[in-house]
């Protein structure tokens, strides 16, 4: 674990991450891989960018840079999401590193993404200065959120279902909000103090095919790691309680077949100045 994360909520994702890495390519990337898209068109890449891939997981951001002829490097702090991006695809280069303390020297990038790297950070706002700084003039820092629950109808499910039942006063790590950088005017503004202008703010719904009612908080459970620390802090009457409220609130989404999850996350871009 890098040196620079020593407070608690750090600790909470490192170790959450290594455990959840063979997990996650079988659940949540089915889900987070539909933002790649559109985080790529708001940084604008282009064939010989140099672009860096921050808080890469199984790199795959970083391979759909490379297919657009642009040259990649993905740093994450789990040395397990790095040894598998190795595995995945090793014509790229993977690095361990802190998202809140980049290695590599000032202005090297004409671009630099995060796909939602920024919720999983105990100093975000550190991590916006840092992709600052290693971009060039000009250069175009993207990354993804998710967006509120009112926004999001499977989101919503969870976090009602949660609101309703869970004890809130357990036992976490301190951190910021997890719907931080979803409000669209603290996310500019704090884009603007960190010295990038032209900012672009959108919301992207997507869908999540999946095949149970169960799924959503299984998954959450076995593959999550903030919620299922929050999970796992209930006593077994809670939980069974949430999950029950959960499953029910996933029949909305059943189409006779599977279940089609509506999550919507937040596309935000800026130019450093
Ligand atoms: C939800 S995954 C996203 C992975 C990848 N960007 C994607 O789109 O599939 C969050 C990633 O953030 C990484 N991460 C969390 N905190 C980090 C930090 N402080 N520095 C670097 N990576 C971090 C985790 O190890 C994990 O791989």
């Amino acid at each position: 674990m890098p040196n620079i994360l020593q407070d608690d909520f750090s600790k909470l994702e490192y170790e959450g991450w290594t455990r959840v890495t063979d997990l996650y390519d079988k659940s949540w990337a089915n889900l987070t891989r539909q933002f790649i898209e559109p985080l790529l068109n708001t940084v604008k890449i282009m064939p010989g960018m140099q672009a860096l891939d921050i808080a890469c997981g199984p790199g795959y951001v970083s391979q759909a840079i490379y297919s657009m002829k642009a040259t990649p490097i993905g740093v994450d702090f789990s040395s397990s999401m790095i040894a598998l991006a190795k595995k995945l695809y090793p014509h790229i280069e993977f690095v361990e590193g802190d998202a809140q303390a980049l290695d590599f020297p000032d202005a090297s990038f004409d671009v630099a993404v995060m796909n939602f790297g920024m919720l999983h950070l105990s100093k975000p706002e550190r991590a916006m200065a840092e992709a600052r700084r290693v971009l060039k003039k000009n250069g175009r820092f993207g990354f993804t959120v998710w967006a509120g629950p009112e926004k999001s109808p499977a989101a919503s499910v969870m976090f009602s279902s949660i609101m309703k039942y869970a004890d809130q006063d357990v036992n976490m790590p301190e951190a910021p909000p997890s719907y931080y950088f979803s409000d669209e005017k603290l996310t500019t503004e704090l884009l603007a103090k960190n010295g990038f202008d032209n900012i672009s703010f959108t919301d992207h719904l997507v869908e999540w095919v999946v095949p149970s009612a169960e799924y959503l908080f299984e998954t959450e459970m076995n593959a999550g790691v903030r919620t299922a620390a929050f999970l796992k802090r209930q006593t077994d009457e809670t939980l069974s309680k949430i999950r029950t409220a959960v499953i029910e609130g996933m029949k909305k989404f059943y189409d006779g077949n599977s279940y089609r999850l509506k999550f919507c996350g937040c596309v935000v871009g800026g130019t450093r100045k």
